[in-house]
Protein backbone atom coordinates (compact mmCIF):
# COMPACT_ATOMS: atom_id res chain seq x y z
CA UNK A 1 0.00 0.00 0.00
CA UNK A 2 0.83 3.47 -0.43
CA UNK A 3 1.16 6.18 2.47
CA UNK A 4 -0.89 9.10 3.21
CA UNK A 5 2.01 11.60 1.80
CA UNK A 6 2.04 9.57 -1.76
CA UNK A 7 -1.58 10.02 -2.19
CA UNK A 8 -1.10 13.70 -1.46
CA UNK A 9 1.66 14.28 -4.06
CA UNK A 10 -0.72 12.26 -6.51
CA UNK A 11 -3.24 14.66 -5.42
CA UNK A 12 -1.02 17.58 -5.91
CA UNK A 13 0.22 16.18 -9.27
CA UNK A 14 -3.51 15.65 -10.56
CA UNK A 15 -3.78 19.69 -9.28
CA UNK A 16 -1.17 20.29 -11.75
CA UNK A 17 -2.47 18.43 -14.93
CA UNK A 18 -5.54 21.01 -15.49
CA UNK A 19 -7.00 18.15 -18.38
CA UNK A 20 -8.18 15.96 -15.48
CA UNK A 21 -10.53 18.01 -13.98
CA UNK A 22 -11.08 21.23 -11.74
CA UNK A 23 -8.07 21.03 -9.03
CA UNK A 24 -10.30 22.76 -6.09
CA UNK A 25 -12.87 19.35 -6.55
CA UNK A 26 -9.85 16.68 -6.19
CA UNK A 27 -7.73 17.69 -3.94
CA UNK A 28 -7.77 14.83 -1.35
CA UNK A 29 -9.37 12.63 -3.53
CA UNK A 30 -7.92 9.74 -3.42
CA UNK A 31 -8.08 9.94 1.00
CA UNK A 32 -11.60 10.65 0.62
CA UNK A 33 -13.00 7.08 -1.62
CA UNK A 34 -12.39 3.44 -1.00
CA UNK A 35 -9.89 1.80 -2.27
CA UNK A 36 -10.93 -0.94 -5.38
CA UNK A 37 -12.25 -4.27 -3.32
CA UNK A 38 -10.61 -6.80 -5.45
CA UNK A 39 -13.03 -9.89 -5.02
CA UNK A 40 -11.12 -12.87 -3.52
CA UNK A 41 -9.20 -15.54 -6.33
CA UNK A 42 -10.98 -18.72 -5.16
CA UNK A 43 -9.29 -21.73 -6.89
CA UNK A 44 -11.51 -24.24 -5.67
CA UNK A 45 -9.75 -27.58 -4.58
CA UNK A 46 -9.42 -30.61 -7.04
CA UNK A 47 -11.49 -33.73 -6.01
CA UNK A 48 -10.58 -37.24 -8.32
CA UNK A 49 -9.47 -34.45 -11.10
CA UNK A 50 -12.70 -32.41 -10.76
CA UNK A 51 -11.99 -28.77 -9.67
CA UNK A 52 -14.62 -27.94 -6.98
CA UNK A 53 -16.03 -24.54 -6.09
CA UNK A 54 -18.24 -24.22 -2.68
CA UNK A 55 -20.40 -21.22 -3.46
CA UNK A 56 -23.23 -19.64 -0.78
CA UNK A 57 -25.39 -17.21 -1.79
CA UNK A 58 -26.60 -14.81 1.21
CA UNK A 59 -28.45 -11.65 2.12
CA UNK A 60 -25.88 -9.51 4.43
CA UNK A 61 -25.60 -5.98 4.90
CA UNK A 62 -22.85 -4.45 2.46
CA UNK A 63 -20.62 -1.24 2.75
CA UNK A 64 -20.55 0.41 -0.38
CA UNK A 65 -17.95 2.71 1.33
CA UNK A 66 -18.85 7.11 0.91
CA UNK A 67 -21.31 6.46 3.92
CA UNK A 68 -23.19 3.88 1.68
CA UNK A 69 -24.75 0.89 3.38
CA UNK A 70 -27.58 -1.23 3.29
CA UNK A 71 -29.00 -5.03 2.90
CA UNK A 72 -27.34 -6.71 -0.25
CA UNK A 73 -26.49 -10.33 -1.68
CA UNK A 74 -22.98 -11.39 -1.71
CA UNK A 75 -21.76 -15.01 -2.60
CA UNK A 76 -19.26 -15.53 -0.14
CA UNK A 77 -18.74 -11.67 0.62
CA UNK A 78 -20.91 -9.34 1.99
CA UNK A 79 -21.61 -7.92 -2.38
CA UNK A 80 -20.71 -9.00 -5.07
CA UNK A 81 -18.52 -13.07 -4.93
CA UNK A 82 -15.47 -14.10 -5.30
CA UNK A 83 -13.36 -14.76 -8.78
CA UNK A 84 -13.45 -18.15 -10.16
CA UNK A 85 -10.68 -19.54 -11.50
CA UNK A 86 -10.77 -22.16 -14.06
CA UNK A 87 -7.89 -23.62 -16.72
CA UNK A 88 -9.57 -24.58 -19.87
CA UNK A 89 -10.43 -28.41 -20.47
CA UNK A 90 -10.66 -29.31 -17.18
CA UNK A 91 -13.80 -30.24 -15.60
CA UNK A 92 -15.66 -28.27 -12.62
CA UNK A 93 -18.10 -28.80 -10.30
CA UNK A 94 -19.86 -25.98 -8.52
CA UNK A 95 -21.54 -26.76 -5.12
CA UNK A 96 -23.95 -23.97 -5.03
CA UNK A 97 -25.68 -23.13 -1.90
CA UNK A 98 -28.81 -21.11 -1.46
CA UNK A 99 -28.88 -19.35 1.77
CA UNK A 100 -31.58 -16.95 0.74
CA UNK A 101 -34.74 -16.78 2.35
CA UNK A 102 -36.20 -16.72 -1.50
CA UNK A 103 -35.51 -19.28 -4.76
CA UNK A 104 -32.72 -17.64 -6.81
CA UNK A 105 -30.48 -19.61 -9.73
CA UNK A 106 -26.88 -18.95 -10.55
CA UNK A 107 -26.03 -18.99 -14.56
CA UNK A 108 -22.43 -19.39 -15.67
CA UNK A 109 -22.50 -16.42 -18.37
CA UNK A 110 -20.92 -17.53 -21.97
CA UNK A 111 -20.28 -20.58 -21.28
CA UNK A 112 -20.76 -23.58 -23.59
CA UNK A 113 -22.38 -26.52 -21.79
CA UNK A 114 -25.66 -28.81 -21.20
CA UNK A 115 -28.75 -27.11 -20.66
CA UNK A 116 -29.21 -28.80 -17.04
CA UNK A 117 -26.05 -26.98 -15.78
CA UNK A 118 -26.67 -23.25 -17.43
CA UNK A 119 -28.13 -21.98 -14.68
CA UNK A 120 -30.92 -20.31 -16.14
CA UNK A 121 -34.45 -19.62 -14.97
CA UNK A 122 -35.12 -23.48 -15.53
CA UNK A 123 -32.53 -24.68 -12.51
CA UNK A 124 -34.16 -22.97 -9.67
CA UNK A 125 -32.64 -23.32 -6.30
CA UNK A 126 -34.94 -23.13 -3.18
CA UNK A 127 -33.89 -21.81 -0.13
CA UNK A 128 -31.80 -24.07 1.58
CA UNK A 129 -30.94 -26.26 -1.19
CA UNK A 130 -27.63 -27.21 -2.94
CA UNK A 131 -27.11 -27.45 -6.40
CA UNK A 132 -24.54 -28.94 -7.73
CA UNK A 133 -23.71 -28.86 -11.56
CA UNK A 134 -20.75 -29.81 -13.11
CA UNK A 135 -18.99 -29.25 -16.89
CA UNK A 136 -15.86 -29.36 -18.70
CA UNK A 137 -14.51 -25.94 -19.16
CA UNK A 138 -14.58 -25.86 -23.37
CA UNK A 139 -13.78 -21.94 -23.24
CA UNK A 140 -10.90 -19.88 -24.51
CA UNK A 141 -8.80 -17.91 -21.84
CA UNK A 142 -11.14 -14.73 -21.16
CA UNK A 143 -13.44 -12.83 -18.36
CA UNK A 144 -16.67 -14.58 -17.86
CA UNK A 145 -19.08 -13.99 -14.89
CA UNK A 146 -21.68 -15.81 -13.18
CA UNK A 147 -25.24 -14.26 -11.94
CA UNK A 148 -28.87 -14.33 -10.63
CA UNK A 149 -31.46 -15.66 -13.50
CA UNK A 150 -34.72 -15.85 -11.92
CA UNK A 151 -37.44 -15.60 -14.07
CA UNK A 152 -39.13 -12.02 -13.58
CA UNK A 153 -36.47 -11.20 -10.89
CA UNK A 154 -33.17 -11.14 -12.46
CA UNK A 155 -33.04 -7.28 -12.46
CA UNK A 156 -33.47 -7.29 -8.20
CA UNK A 157 -31.34 -10.00 -7.41
CA UNK A 158 -28.00 -8.95 -9.52
CA UNK A 159 -29.03 -4.95 -8.49
CA UNK A 160 -28.45 -6.28 -4.50
CA UNK A 161 -24.94 -7.63 -5.91
CA UNK A 162 -25.79 -11.61 -7.12
CA UNK A 163 -22.71 -11.77 -9.50
CA UNK A 164 -19.37 -12.64 -9.89
CA UNK A 165 -16.58 -13.15 -12.60
CA UNK A 166 -14.88 -15.94 -13.79
CA UNK A 167 -11.53 -16.08 -15.24
CA UNK A 168 -10.45 -19.21 -17.87
CA UNK A 169 -6.93 -19.37 -18.71
CA UNK A 170 -5.38 -21.47 -21.35
CA UNK A 171 -1.94 -22.10 -22.81
CA UNK A 172 -2.54 -19.87 -25.72
CA UNK A 173 -2.79 -17.26 -23.53
CA UNK A 174 -0.10 -18.12 -20.90
CA UNK A 175 2.07 -17.81 -23.46
CA UNK A 176 1.98 -14.43 -24.53
CA UNK A 177 3.97 -11.85 -22.39
CA UNK A 178 0.65 -10.28 -20.87
CA UNK A 179 -0.33 -8.82 -17.33
CA UNK A 180 -1.30 -11.54 -15.05
CA UNK A 181 -0.80 -10.79 -11.51
CA UNK A 182 -4.27 -10.66 -9.55
CA UNK A 183 -4.88 -7.51 -8.39
CA UNK A 184 -1.76 -6.18 -8.99
CA UNK A 185 -1.48 -5.51 -12.52
CA UNK A 186 -4.44 -7.69 -13.74
CA UNK A 187 -7.98 -6.36 -12.48
CA UNK A 188 -10.88 -7.36 -12.39
CA UNK A 189 -13.72 -4.40 -12.92
CA UNK A 190 -17.24 -4.81 -12.08
CA UNK A 191 -18.57 -1.94 -13.28
CA UNK A 192 -22.46 -0.70 -12.38
CA UNK A 193 -24.75 2.21 -11.35
CA UNK A 194 -26.63 2.25 -8.44
CA UNK A 195 -29.18 4.62 -6.51
CA UNK A 196 -28.98 5.49 -2.76
CA UNK A 197 -31.40 6.67 -0.35
CA UNK A 198 -31.15 9.58 1.89
CA UNK A 199 -29.94 6.58 4.53
CA UNK A 200 -27.41 5.14 1.90
CA UNK A 201 -28.95 1.90 1.16
CA UNK A 202 -29.47 0.96 -2.53
CA UNK A 203 -32.87 1.37 -3.64
CA UNK A 204 -34.47 -0.60 -6.53
CA UNK A 205 -37.96 0.75 -7.26
CA UNK A 206 -39.31 -0.24 -10.39
CA UNK A 207 -42.29 2.19 -12.29
CA UNK A 208 -43.34 1.57 -15.91
CA UNK A 209 -40.86 4.23 -17.16
CA UNK A 210 -37.93 2.26 -15.15
CA UNK A 211 -39.16 -0.72 -16.80
CA UNK A 212 -38.99 0.89 -19.75
CA UNK A 213 -35.56 2.33 -20.35
CA UNK A 214 -33.96 -0.34 -18.00
CA UNK A 215 -33.25 0.57 -14.13
CA UNK A 216 -30.27 3.34 -14.13
CA UNK A 217 -28.33 4.64 -11.24
CA UNK A 218 -26.39 7.58 -10.46
CA UNK A 219 -23.15 6.22 -8.99
CA UNK A 220 -20.66 3.79 -9.79
CA UNK A 221 -20.01 0.83 -8.04
CA UNK A 222 -17.12 -1.07 -8.99
CA UNK A 223 -16.38 -4.17 -7.35
CA UNK A 224 -19.27 -3.13 -4.64
CA UNK A 225 -17.64 0.17 -4.11
CA UNK A 226 -18.87 3.47 -4.52
CA UNK A 227 -15.85 4.95 -7.22
CA UNK A 228 -12.83 3.62 -5.57
CA UNK A 229 -9.46 3.99 -5.97
CA UNK A 230 -6.36 1.96 -6.94
CA UNK A 231 -2.87 2.29 -6.09
CA UNK A 232 -0.85 1.52 -9.35
CA UNK A 233 2.95 -0.37 -9.45
CA UNK A 234 3.22 -1.74 -12.83
CA UNK A 235 3.20 0.57 -15.95
CA UNK A 236 0.82 -1.62 -17.82
CA UNK A 237 -2.42 -2.42 -16.44
CA UNK A 238 -4.63 -4.97 -17.52
CA UNK A 239 -8.14 -4.17 -16.54
CA UNK A 240 -10.69 -7.15 -17.39
CA UNK A 241 -14.61 -4.90 -17.65
CA UNK A 242 -17.74 -6.40 -16.97
CA UNK A 243 -20.44 -4.09 -17.56
CA UNK A 244 -22.72 -5.39 -14.65
CA UNK A 245 -25.47 -2.99 -15.14
CA UNK A 246 -28.89 -3.49 -15.19
CA UNK A 247 -29.43 -1.22 -18.17
CA UNK A 248 -26.75 1.41 -18.54
CA UNK A 249 -24.82 1.93 -21.76
CA UNK A 250 -21.03 2.91 -20.54
CA UNK A 251 -18.86 4.74 -23.15
CA UNK A 252 -15.69 3.90 -21.39
CA UNK A 253 -12.44 6.28 -21.39
CA UNK A 254 -9.70 8.00 -19.35
CA UNK A 255 -10.03 11.24 -18.04
CA UNK A 256 -7.01 12.73 -20.22
CA UNK A 257 -8.68 10.79 -22.94
CA UNK A 258 -5.31 8.58 -23.56
CA UNK A 259 -5.46 5.96 -25.81
CA UNK A 260 -5.66 2.20 -24.76
CA UNK A 261 -5.01 -1.21 -25.65
CA UNK A 262 -8.73 -3.65 -26.45
CA UNK A 263 -7.13 -7.03 -26.16
CA UNK A 264 -10.19 -9.19 -25.96
CA UNK A 265 -13.72 -9.22 -26.32
CA UNK A 266 -16.76 -11.61 -24.37
CA UNK A 267 -15.47 -15.12 -25.09
CA UNK A 268 -11.70 -14.56 -25.65
CA UNK A 269 -8.57 -12.60 -27.19
CA UNK A 270 -8.74 -10.29 -30.09
CA UNK A 271 -6.19 -11.25 -33.00
CA UNK A 272 -3.97 -8.67 -32.08
CA UNK A 273 -4.68 -5.67 -29.57
CA UNK A 274 -6.57 -2.83 -31.20
CA UNK A 275 -5.23 0.90 -30.40
CA UNK A 276 -9.25 3.18 -29.10
CA UNK A 277 -9.67 6.32 -26.93
CA UNK A 278 -13.51 5.15 -25.69
CA UNK A 279 -14.66 1.53 -25.59
CA UNK A 280 -19.03 1.26 -25.59
CA UNK A 281 -19.85 -1.57 -23.63
CA UNK A 282 -23.53 -2.93 -23.64
CA UNK A 283 -24.72 -4.90 -20.07
CA UNK A 284 -23.37 -8.52 -19.87
CA UNK A 285 -20.65 -7.50 -22.57
CA UNK A 286 -17.03 -7.67 -21.38
CA UNK A 287 -13.70 -6.48 -22.18
CA UNK A 288 -10.00 -6.36 -21.77
CA UNK A 289 -7.52 -3.27 -21.99
CA UNK A 290 -3.87 -2.52 -21.64
CA UNK A 291 -3.23 1.22 -20.03
CA UNK A 292 -0.39 2.64 -19.87
CA UNK A 293 0.66 4.67 -16.49
CA UNK A 294 2.98 7.44 -16.21
CA UNK A 295 4.90 7.31 -12.51
CA UNK A 296 3.01 9.90 -10.43
CA UNK A 297 0.54 11.02 -12.59
CA UNK A 298 -3.25 10.15 -11.43
CA UNK A 299 -6.02 9.85 -14.24
CA UNK A 300 -9.29 8.50 -13.94
CA UNK A 301 -11.47 5.88 -15.66
CA UNK A 302 -14.93 7.45 -16.68
CA UNK A 303 -18.07 5.76 -18.15
CA UNK A 304 -20.16 7.59 -20.13
CA UNK A 305 -23.89 6.74 -19.61
CA UNK A 306 -25.39 7.16 -23.10
CA UNK A 307 -29.34 7.69 -22.92
CA UNK A 308 -31.19 4.96 -23.25
CA UNK A 309 -33.96 6.94 -25.09
CA UNK A 310 -32.38 6.79 -28.92
CA UNK A 311 -35.31 7.32 -30.99
CA UNK A 312 -35.31 5.61 -34.36
CA UNK A 313 -32.64 8.11 -35.72
CA UNK A 314 -29.16 7.43 -35.73
CA UNK A 315 -27.97 10.91 -34.73
CA UNK A 316 -29.63 10.40 -31.18
CA UNK A 317 -27.31 7.41 -30.35
CA UNK A 318 -24.39 9.65 -28.82
CA UNK A 319 -26.59 11.66 -26.23
CA UNK A 320 -24.85 11.36 -22.29
CA UNK A 321 -27.30 11.47 -19.44
CA UNK A 322 -24.03 11.30 -17.25
CA UNK A 323 -20.67 10.74 -16.23
CA UNK A 324 -19.57 8.28 -14.13
CA UNK A 325 -16.45 8.27 -11.83
CA UNK A 326 -15.40 4.77 -12.47
CA UNK A 327 -12.20 4.66 -10.67
CA UNK A 328 -9.29 6.75 -9.67
CA UNK A 329 -5.85 5.47 -10.97
CA UNK A 330 -2.95 6.66 -8.54
CA UNK A 331 0.50 5.54 -9.61
CA UNK A 332 3.04 5.09 -7.18
CA UNK A 333 6.28 8.01 -8.31
CA UNK A 334 8.14 4.38 -9.36
CA UNK A 335 6.79 2.20 -11.44
CA UNK A 336 8.18 -1.75 -12.15
CA UNK A 337 8.09 -1.82 -15.76
CA UNK A 338 6.14 -5.10 -16.53
CA UNK A 339 5.34 -6.81 -19.79
CA UNK A 340 4.53 -4.26 -22.90
CA UNK A 341 1.75 -5.00 -25.31
CA UNK A 342 2.14 -7.61 -28.06
CA UNK A 343 1.76 -6.83 -31.45
CA UNK A 344 -0.21 -10.37 -31.86
CA UNK A 345 -2.60 -11.93 -29.87
CA UNK A 346 -4.32 -15.28 -31.09
CA UNK A 347 -4.92 -16.72 -34.09
CA UNK A 348 -8.92 -16.21 -35.29
CA UNK A 349 -10.26 -17.88 -37.95
CA UNK A 350 -12.59 -16.08 -40.49
CA UNK A 351 -16.00 -16.48 -39.88
CA UNK A 352 -17.28 -19.14 -42.57
CA UNK A 353 -21.36 -18.02 -43.44
CA UNK A 354 -21.36 -19.95 -46.27
CA UNK A 355 -21.22 -23.26 -43.60
CA UNK A 356 -24.18 -21.83 -42.21
CA UNK A 357 -27.36 -24.41 -42.76
CA UNK A 358 -30.65 -21.58 -42.08
CA UNK A 359 -30.90 -18.13 -41.08
CA UNK A 360 -33.55 -17.36 -38.06
CA UNK A 361 -34.59 -14.47 -37.95
CA UNK A 362 -34.93 -12.67 -34.34
CA UNK A 363 -37.19 -9.27 -33.77
CA UNK A 364 -37.24 -6.97 -30.72
CA UNK A 365 -40.08 -4.91 -30.27
CA UNK A 366 -41.40 -2.98 -27.23
CA UNK A 367 -45.38 -2.07 -27.32
CA UNK A 368 -46.44 0.62 -24.55
CA UNK A 369 -49.96 0.93 -24.26
CA UNK A 370 -52.91 2.93 -21.87
CA UNK A 371 -50.74 2.83 -18.26
CA UNK A 372 -47.64 3.66 -19.83
CA UNK A 373 -49.11 6.74 -21.55
CA UNK A 374 -51.57 8.30 -18.63
CA UNK A 375 -47.89 7.98 -16.37
CA UNK A 376 -45.99 10.13 -19.24
CA UNK A 377 -49.21 12.51 -19.52
CA UNK A 378 -49.96 12.66 -15.63
CA UNK A 379 -45.98 13.74 -15.05
CA UNK A 380 -46.55 16.50 -17.82
CA UNK A 381 -45.22 14.36 -21.33
CA UNK A 382 -41.96 14.24 -22.90
CA UNK A 383 -40.19 16.99 -21.82
CA UNK A 384 -40.23 15.47 -18.23
CA UNK A 385 -39.25 12.40 -18.66
CA UNK A 386 -35.69 12.84 -18.93
CA UNK A 387 -35.31 13.40 -22.78
CA UNK A 388 -37.74 10.92 -24.67
CA UNK A 389 -36.33 12.14 -27.93
CA UNK A 390 -37.76 10.09 -30.81
CA UNK A 391 -40.13 8.60 -27.56
CA UNK A 392 -43.58 10.47 -30.26
CA UNK A 393 -45.21 7.27 -31.40
CA UNK A 394 -44.20 4.95 -28.97
CA UNK A 395 -47.49 4.44 -27.56
CA UNK A 396 -48.72 2.57 -31.04
CA UNK A 397 -45.73 1.16 -32.34
CA UNK A 398 -44.80 -2.60 -31.63
CA UNK A 399 -45.64 -5.26 -30.37
CA UNK A 400 -49.10 -6.95 -31.33
CA UNK A 401 -50.53 -6.86 -27.94
CA UNK A 402 -51.33 -3.59 -25.80
CA UNK A 403 -53.05 -3.18 -22.78
CA UNK A 404 -54.25 -7.24 -21.80
CA UNK A 405 -51.09 -8.69 -23.76
CA UNK A 406 -49.50 -11.79 -23.07
CA UNK A 407 -48.31 -12.07 -20.06
CA UNK A 408 -49.92 -11.20 -16.44
CA UNK A 409 -50.00 -8.14 -15.24
CA UNK A 410 -49.38 -7.24 -11.96
CA UNK A 411 -46.92 -10.36 -11.38
CA UNK A 412 -48.44 -13.24 -10.80
CA UNK A 413 -44.87 -14.97 -9.66
CA UNK A 414 -45.09 -15.01 -5.81
CA UNK A 415 -40.70 -15.06 -5.66
CA UNK A 416 -40.88 -12.08 -7.92
CA UNK A 417 -42.90 -9.67 -5.26
CA UNK A 418 -42.56 -10.32 -1.93
CA UNK A 419 -38.61 -10.72 -1.88
CA UNK A 420 -36.94 -10.16 1.04
CA UNK A 421 -34.97 -6.86 -0.15
CA UNK A 422 -36.70 -3.07 -0.61
CA UNK A 423 -37.85 -2.72 -4.08
CA UNK A 424 -39.90 -5.23 -5.43
CA UNK A 425 -41.31 -3.14 -7.77
CA UNK A 426 -44.67 -3.76 -9.57
CA UNK A 427 -43.96 -7.27 -11.38
CA UNK A 428 -42.38 -8.59 -13.75
CA UNK A 429 -44.98 -8.41 -16.79
CA UNK A 430 -46.03 -4.27 -15.76
CA UNK A 431 -49.89 -3.72 -17.32
CA UNK A 432 -49.80 -2.36 -20.92
CA UNK A 433 -46.28 -2.88 -22.24
CA UNK A 434 -44.97 -5.44 -23.85
CA UNK A 435 -41.25 -6.37 -24.63
CA UNK A 436 -41.64 -8.97 -27.17
CA UNK A 437 -39.02 -11.08 -29.56
CA UNK A 438 -40.86 -12.27 -32.94
CA UNK A 439 -44.09 -10.64 -30.98
CA UNK A 440 -43.98 -13.37 -28.04
CA UNK A 441 -43.29 -12.88 -24.54
CA UNK A 442 -41.11 -15.06 -22.47
CA UNK A 443 -43.29 -18.22 -21.51
CA UNK A 444 -41.13 -20.92 -19.65
CA UNK A 445 -43.54 -24.05 -20.98
CA UNK A 446 -42.81 -22.88 -24.52
CA UNK A 447 -39.77 -23.74 -26.67
CA UNK A 448 -39.23 -21.15 -29.85
CA UNK A 449 -36.49 -22.32 -31.56
CA UNK A 450 -35.35 -26.00 -32.11
CA UNK A 451 -31.70 -26.16 -33.13
CA UNK A 452 -30.11 -29.55 -34.68
CA UNK A 453 -26.58 -30.31 -33.13
CA UNK A 454 -23.39 -30.02 -35.33
CA UNK A 455 -24.92 -27.11 -37.67
CA UNK A 456 -23.68 -23.51 -38.31
CA UNK A 457 -26.74 -21.54 -38.41
CA UNK A 458 -26.90 -17.19 -38.67
CA UNK A 459 -28.92 -15.58 -36.55
CA UNK A 460 -30.23 -11.85 -37.78
CA UNK A 461 -31.68 -9.74 -35.02
CA UNK A 462 -33.73 -7.26 -36.11
CA UNK A 463 -34.41 -4.12 -33.36
CA UNK A 464 -37.69 -2.30 -34.05
CA UNK A 465 -37.98 -0.14 -31.24
CA UNK A 466 -36.43 2.96 -29.89
CA UNK A 467 -34.22 1.83 -27.87
CA UNK A 468 -30.88 -0.32 -28.04
CA UNK A 469 -30.85 -3.95 -26.56
CA UNK A 470 -27.90 -6.11 -25.85
CA UNK A 471 -29.32 -9.35 -27.60
CA UNK A 472 -27.32 -12.04 -25.69
CA UNK A 473 -27.29 -15.90 -26.50
CA UNK A 474 -26.73 -18.66 -24.00
CA UNK A 475 -24.59 -22.07 -24.84
CA UNK A 476 -22.50 -20.84 -27.50
CA UNK A 477 -19.41 -17.85 -28.56
CA UNK A 478 -20.81 -16.26 -32.06
CA UNK A 479 -19.05 -13.76 -34.65
CA UNK A 480 -20.79 -10.76 -35.26
CA UNK A 481 -21.12 -10.71 -39.65
CA UNK A 482 -22.47 -7.77 -39.81
CA UNK A 483 -24.51 -4.55 -38.70
CA UNK A 484 -27.00 -3.51 -41.69
CA UNK A 485 -24.52 -5.11 -43.66
CA UNK A 486 -21.41 -3.67 -42.48
CA UNK A 487 -18.34 -5.20 -40.97
CA UNK A 488 -18.06 -4.53 -36.99
CA UNK A 489 -15.04 -2.59 -35.86
CA UNK A 490 -12.26 -4.18 -34.90
CA UNK A 491 -13.13 -4.98 -31.11
CA UNK A 492 -16.41 -6.76 -32.03
CA UNK A 493 -14.31 -9.09 -34.26
CA UNK A 494 -13.58 -11.80 -31.99
CA UNK A 495 -15.84 -14.28 -29.99
CA UNK A 496 -19.15 -12.92 -28.31
CA UNK A 497 -22.09 -13.83 -26.59
CA UNK A 498 -24.00 -10.13 -26.11
CA UNK A 499 -23.86 -7.56 -28.75
CA UNK A 500 -25.75 -4.27 -28.64
CA UNK A 501 -28.52 -3.78 -31.30
CA UNK A 502 -29.52 -0.71 -31.99
CA UNK A 503 -32.58 0.85 -32.87
CA UNK A 504 -33.74 -0.06 -36.39
CA UNK A 505 -30.12 -1.62 -37.09
CA UNK A 506 -30.32 -5.45 -38.46
CA UNK A 507 -27.01 -7.31 -36.96
CA UNK A 508 -26.15 -10.45 -38.22
CA UNK A 509 -24.64 -13.39 -35.75
CA UNK A 510 -22.65 -16.85 -37.22
CA UNK A 511 -23.59 -19.09 -33.96
CA UNK A 512 -21.99 -23.04 -34.46
CA UNK A 513 -24.14 -25.68 -32.40
CA UNK A 514 -20.95 -28.32 -31.88
CA UNK A 515 -22.43 -30.33 -28.86
CA UNK A 516 -24.30 -30.97 -26.35
CA UNK A 517 -28.23 -31.83 -27.17
CA UNK A 518 -31.25 -32.09 -24.67
CA UNK A 519 -34.77 -32.51 -26.26
CA UNK A 520 -36.10 -31.25 -23.06
CA UNK A 521 -34.43 -28.56 -21.33
CA UNK A 522 -34.16 -25.15 -23.29
CA UNK A 523 -31.41 -22.40 -23.51
CA UNK A 524 -32.12 -18.60 -23.78
CA UNK A 525 -31.53 -15.90 -26.05
CA UNK A 526 -32.95 -12.76 -24.33
CA UNK A 527 -31.95 -8.88 -23.86
CA UNK A 528 -29.67 -8.51 -21.31
CA UNK A 529 -31.26 -4.84 -19.80
CA UNK A 530 -32.17 -7.01 -17.36
CA UNK A 531 -35.76 -4.89 -16.69
CA UNK A 532 -36.49 -6.27 -20.19
CA UNK A 533 -35.77 -9.56 -19.56
CA UNK A 534 -37.59 -9.54 -16.33
CA UNK A 535 -40.28 -8.30 -18.36
CA UNK A 536 -40.16 -11.08 -21.48
CA UNK A 537 -38.34 -10.13 -23.76
CA UNK A 538 -36.53 -13.67 -23.97
CA UNK A 539 -36.98 -16.67 -25.93
CA UNK A 540 -35.60 -20.57 -25.30
CA UNK A 541 -33.65 -22.69 -28.03
CA UNK A 542 -33.50 -26.30 -27.79
CA UNK A 543 -30.51 -28.39 -29.38
CA UNK A 544 -31.35 -31.47 -31.19
CA UNK A 545 -29.34 -34.69 -32.06
CU1 LIG B 1 -25.94 -12.99 -18.43
CU2 LIG B 1 -29.07 -15.15 -19.77
O1 LIG B 1 -27.53 -14.06 -19.04
CU1 LIG C 1 -25.85 -15.99 -20.29
CU1 LIG D 1 -33.86 -4.51 -24.09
Amino acid sequence: MVSRRQWLRGAAALAAAPFVLRPGRNLGWAATTAPLPVPSLEEGRLVGGVRVFDLTIRRGIHDFGSGRRGPAIGIDATYGGPTLRMRAGETVRLRVTNRLDETTTLHWHGFHLPAAADGGPHQRIAPGTVWTPSFRVLQKAGLFWYHSHLEGSTGRQVYFGQAGTIYVEDEEEAALPLPRDYGVDDIPLVVQDRRFDADGAPVYALDPMSIATGYVGDVAVVNGAVSPHFVARRRWLRLRLLNGANASLYRFRFSDRRRFHVIASDGGLLDRPRRTRALLLAPGERAQILVEVRPGRPFRLEAEVLSPMMGMRRRGRGRILRRLRVLDILPEPVLDPGPRPPRRLVWLPAPQPARAVRTRRFVLEMGMGGPMMRHRSRRGGRGRMGGMDGMGGMGGMGGPAGPGGPGDPGGGDPVAGSGPLPGGGPGRRPMGMTFTINGKSMDMDRIDEVVRVGTDEIWEVINRSPMPHPFHVHDVQFRILDRNGRRPRAHERGLKDTVLVWPMERVRLLLSFRDYTDPELPYMYHCHTLEHEDAGMMGQFVVVA
